[in-house]
This record gives C-alpha cells, sequence and structure tokens, in this order.
C-alpha cells in the first residue's frame, strides 16, 4: 500500500535554495516570495537545548562565529550574523529558533520538512527533543516531514512522536533500506538522486515507499526523476525549478 503524501513535488533547499544565506528566516521569505508550497532545513540543538537552523557542526561556514555550535548556549548563539557570509544584503540575519521557523512557515502556507542534523553524540536527544517540538509548534498545519542521516535520531522521533512522519536520509544505495525504513517505520526515503536508478525506483515505490531527492539543481534531471516515479524533489535552483514544474 502506498503512504498518504500531502507533500508538493517541489521542495526548497535550506529555505530558499542558493538564492538566500541557507537556513534563516530570509531564505525562507525567499522561498515563498518565489512560490514554492515546502521548505526544508536543518535543525539542531544548542547547549541548553533550544532547537535552532544550521546546517554544518560548525559555526565557521555560514556564520561568524567558529567552533562546534552545539557547545554554545543560545545566548551566545543568537548574537552571531548568519548572512554577511552570503552577501552583505544579508548583514544582521540571525540563526534562527525552530519556533520562530514554524510561525514562518505557518504565515507563508509553507509545510516543513525538517532534517534532524545532530552534532555528533547527541543523536538521540536532537531526535527526541525535535520531534517533540515539531507536534507542538506545526499544531494545525500539515503535519511537519521529519528525516535524518541518523538512524538512532530518527528511532528517537518514532519513539517519541510516533504519529509524525519519518524519512530516511540516504547518500548513497544502500541494500538495507528495506529492512531500515520498515524497522524506523518511515513514509519516505529520502536519497542522493545520483543512487537512483528507474529500477532502484521501482523498487522503492513497489515497498510502498514515497522517494524524495536531493539536491537536483538542472531542469531535465528533475523531469526524469519525476518521470521514474520520484514523489519529491529538494532543490538550490529554486527559479529554474518552480512550485509548478
Ligand atoms: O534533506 C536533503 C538534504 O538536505 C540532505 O543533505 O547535506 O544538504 O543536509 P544536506
Ligand atoms: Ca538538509
Amino acid at each position: 500500500m502506498t503512504t498518504a503524501w500531502p507533500y508538493p513535488h517541489i521542495v526548497a533547499h535550506r529555505g530558499g535554495g542558493s538564492l538566500a544565506p541557507e537556513n534563516t528566516l530570509a531564505a525562507i521569505d525567499v522561498g515563498a516570495r518565489h512560490g514554492h508550497k515546502m521548505i526544508e532545513f536543518d535543525a539542531k540543538l544548542a547547549q541548553d537545548g533550544q532547537i535552532f537552523l544550521l546546517h554544518d557542526d560548525t559555526l565557521d561556514r555560514t556564520s561568524n562565529g567558529w567552533g562546534v555550535a552545539g557547545e554554545l548556549p543560545w545566548d551566545k548563539l543568537v548574537q552571531l550574523d548568519a548572512g554577511n557570509w552570503y552577501s552583505p544584503a544579508y548583514k544582521g540575519e540571525r540563526l534562527p529558533l525552530l519556533s520562530d521557523v514554524a510561525e514562518r512557515c505557518r504565515q507563508h502556507g509553507l509545510m516543513a520538512n525538517i532534517e534532524i542534523k545532530p552534532t555528533t553524540g547527541s543523536d538521540d536527544e536532537t531526535g527526541r527533543v525535535v520531534a517533540l517540538a515539531a507536534r507542538l509548534l506545526w499544531q494545525g498545519q500539515t503535519d511537519p516531514l521529519l528525516s535524518s542521516f541518523s538512524v538512532e535520531a530518527l528511532a528517537a522521533a518514532q519513539r517519541t512522536v510516533p504519529e509524525l512522519p519519518r524519512g530516511l536520509l540516504l547518500d548513497e544505495w544502500d541494500d538495507s533500506w528495506r529492512e531500515l525504513t520498515e524497522r524506523l517505520g518511515c513514509v519516505s526515503l529520502h536519497i542522493n538522486h545520483k543512487a537512483l536508478s528507474a529500477e532502484r525506483v521501482a523498487a522503492l515505490k513497489g515497498a510502498g515507499l514515497r522517494i524524495l531527492v536531493y539536491t537536483v539543481n538542472r531542469p531535465e534531471r528533475a523531469r526524469l526523476l519525476l518521470d521514474w516515479g520520484v514523489d519529491s524533489i529538494c532543490t538550490d535552483r529554486i527559479d529554474l525549478i518552480g512550485p509548478d514544474f
């Protein structure tokens, strides 16, 4: 049986793809301005348990801070600039809290794919805390889709908030996909599009899984993947691969 899938074909990667500083409220605004209906973003824990958005373990690439982000409390993280690295036009942009992101999604009518991105060693706690917060913060909106490369984080989310949909992330093909997705009660597999073929898509669909692929930035590749039966495409080129693609 195929799982119900309320999510659109196109998902804006890290909020606004490559058109804005990733994982910021400004990026979410850019995604919405391009008409997108769903965004993906990366959530992790500060030292004091606050949930905020950041892709990397460290602050160095996408802020004016440095070092491991999860080792700092929120009152230090909130002071950092998360926009100037991308462009001076975004100077003053902050790392957002998950609660602010939920509110911005509500304002724009955006669905969410929350990637649980634990700092090394905090997989269980991050899965548990993010799932609990997601259930509370997204009340009255379409259920956010939780995903993670971390089996431990997904297992914690499953234990804590079993009703929220989960997707397992894989960067390469792994023959244990069936066992893992069954064990974790996943509705979807989120996979690097380079690992897919028409045959693999058919095998995943045959098992009742939905498929979300990342990160697809060429329209002709996106078209082929949709023709194979992929359900959703996560893209940085939110301008070329628009919401009505
Ligand atoms: O969730 C899809 C994609 O975002 C996973 O890879 O490294 O961009 O977080 P990454
Ligand atoms: Ca991500």
